[in-house]
C-alpha cells in the first residue's frame, strides 16, 4: 500500500459467479480511487451459512478472515446485485456472521457505502434498500447519499474498467462521502 494511502477501504462482492459484474465493479473502484484512498476487494466464497451453534470462541476461518478484514478497513463498500426484488443470500448471510455479537460487532460504527449493479434498468434499488434496512440493525453507519445503483452495468464496463464518465463521476462522489464519514467517525473517537 502506498505511503500516502490515508483510507483504506473493503469492498465486497454479493455475487459468488465467476463472471460477475459486481466483482468486477468492487475490483474497479480501486483504479477511480482518489489517491489517499486504497480500494481492496473480496468475495465471499469461504462463508458457511450461518450458524449459531459453530458461532462461539472459534468460529469458521472464513467467518474469523471476514470479522478480521472488516476490522481493519476504515470503511465498507457492499458492491452487490439484486436477486428476486431483494439482496442475495450469500451477503445477508456474510452481513448476519459479520453482524455478532449483536450491537458490538465489527460492523458498529463501520461506515457503509451501499452499491447496487444490475444489466437491468432498476440497478438493484430493490436489494439497495433491504441492504439498507438490514444495515440497520448494525450499527454501522450507511453512507447518506443518493442510492447509488447502476443499472446497465454490462455495458458500463470495459475489460475490468468503468467506461461512463457519468458513472465514475457518480461513484468517485460516493467515496468521497465514505471518506468524510471516516473523518466523522475518527473525530468522534478521537
Ligand atoms: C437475477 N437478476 C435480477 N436482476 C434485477 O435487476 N432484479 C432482480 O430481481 C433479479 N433477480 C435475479 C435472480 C437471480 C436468482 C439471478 C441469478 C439473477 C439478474 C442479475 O441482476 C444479473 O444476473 C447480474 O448480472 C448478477 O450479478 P453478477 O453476478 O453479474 O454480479
Amino acid at each position: 500500500m502506498n505511503q500516502s494511502v490515508n483510507y483504506h477501504l473493503l469492498a465486497i462482492s454479493g455475487s459468488l459467479r465467476q463472471a460477475s459484474l459486481n466483482t468486477v465493479l468492487a475490483r474497479a473502484l480501486s483504479k477511480i480511487a482518489p489517491d489517499d484512498v486504497f480500494v481492496s476487494a473480496i468475495t465471499l466464497h469461504d462463508i458457511p451459512l450461518y450458524n449459531a451453534d459453530a458461532d462461539g470462541a472459534s468460529p469458521p476461518k472464513g467467518v474469523r478472515d471476514l470479522r478480521n478484514a472488516i476490522t481493519a478497513c476504515d470503511g465498507l463498500i457492499l458492491v452487490s446485485p439484486e436477486y428476486n426484488y431483494g439482496m442475495p443470500g450469500v451477503l445477508k448471510n456474510a452481513l448476519d456472521w459479520a453482524s455478532r455479537p449483536a450491537f458490538a460487532s465489527v460492523l458498529k460504527n463501520k461506515p457503509v457505502l451501499i452499491v447496487t449493479a444490475t444489466p437491468s434498468l432498476t440497478g438493484g434499488s430493490r436489494a439497495h434498500a433491504q441492504l439498507r434496512e438490514t444495515l440497520a440493525g448494525t450499527l454501522s453507519r450507511v453512507v447518506a447519499m443518493r442510492q447509488v445503483t447502476i443499472a446497465g452495468i454490462d455495458q458500463k464496463l470495459d475489460g475490468g474498467r468503468l467506461n461512463n464518465p457519468d458513472t465514475i463521476q457518480f461513484l468517485q462522489d460516493a467515496l468521497t462521502n465514505v471518506v468524510h464519514e471516516i473523518k466523522m467517525v475518527r473525530s468522534a473517537s478521537a
